[in-house]
């Protein structure tokens, strides 16, 4: 599979593994980080043997340290309005991305990284992360998603007061306010989230993107919208072989093959 030097896709079984390569900067995204980043979501999302994606940054310190701070230098609000308004983002890319996909934060999570992590399905962070929203301290405010992203995952005052004072937070705090799903000791993240993502892997595609649209609908949709929105997803699935093969295996006392051609 085709790589970028600072965006390295892996693929293991049916897992795809996507790392930002930049560990002498924390991982911090520069532009060119994040044009490959795009393709490498790109890549992986038209890699049928792919089933689900796992988002890291290279090394122990840093999953995204945040924007390259070097380029905000002599930028005008025209340069930066037409960045953030790229369409798709990063962050729309991962948020939009039709298969599972994890944050595996191995180290710091701050600005960019975190509002990247937000974007994930599913957070899993080693004891040693650290996140936060630092743009406040820059007398600045996040771009890429933070003030809406934050506080639909961690409430409002949660996120008021990450965003009014820029503290970076412990793993163990972002596990008790919501931020992440899972801590686990530095030593054994990566076997987790690869344990997670495998056994996520080994379930329908089409029931996995399906169930994916229908919870991203649950933040946009009024409730009725959004469970109607679920009915005619679940109808869909009633058409598909891997959920004739999935009641089937039931009915036979076997595990199911799913993803037969
Ligand atoms: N943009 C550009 N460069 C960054 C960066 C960022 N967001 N984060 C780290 N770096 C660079 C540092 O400038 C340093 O470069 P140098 O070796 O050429 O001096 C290198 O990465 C290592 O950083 P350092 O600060 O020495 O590492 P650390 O482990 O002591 O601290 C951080 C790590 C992430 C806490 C610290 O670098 C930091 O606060 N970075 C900025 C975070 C931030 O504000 N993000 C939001 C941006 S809007």
């Amino acid at each position: 599979m085709p790589d970028t030097h600072n965006v390295v896709t892996e693929t293991a079984g049916a897992v795809g593994i996507i790392t930002v390569n930049r560990p002498d900067k924390r991982n911090a995204l520069d532009g060119a980080i994040r044009t490959a980043l795009l393709a490498a979501f790109d890549r992986l999302q038209h890699d049928d043997a792919v089933r689900c994606v796992v988002l890291t940054g290279a090394g122990t310190k840093a999953f995204v340290s945040g924007a390259d701070i070097n380029e905000f230098v002599g930028k005008t609000p025209h340069d930066i309005l037409k960045a953030l308004l790229q369409s798709p983002s990063i962050f729309d890319a991962a948020d939009a991305f039709p298969k599972p996909l994890i944050a595996m934060i191995n180290g710091y999570a701050l600005g960019s990284g975190l509002e990247l992590a937000m974007a994930c399905d599913i957070r899993i962070a080693s004891e040693t992360a650290r996140l936060g929203q630092p743009e406040v301290n820059l007398g600045m405010m996040p771009g890429g998603g933070a003030t809406q992203r934050l506080p639909r995952l961690v409430g409002l005052g949660n996120a008021f007061k990450l965003l009014y004072t820029g503290q970076i937070i412990d793993a163990q705090e972002a596990l008790a306010i919501g931020l992440v799903d899972e801590v686990v000791p530095a030593g054994e993240l990566k076997s987790r989230a690869m344990l997670l993502a495998g056994m996520i892997a080994s379930k329908s595609a089409t029931a996995l993107s399906l169930i994916k649209e229908a919870i991203r609908a649950s933040v946009r949709a009024p409730l009725d919208d959004g469970v109607r929105h679920e009915a005619s997803l679940t109808s869909v699935l009633f058409s598909t072989k891997d959920m004739a093969e999935g009641i089937q295996a039931f009915l036979e006392k076997r595990q199911p093959r799913f993803h037969q051609p």
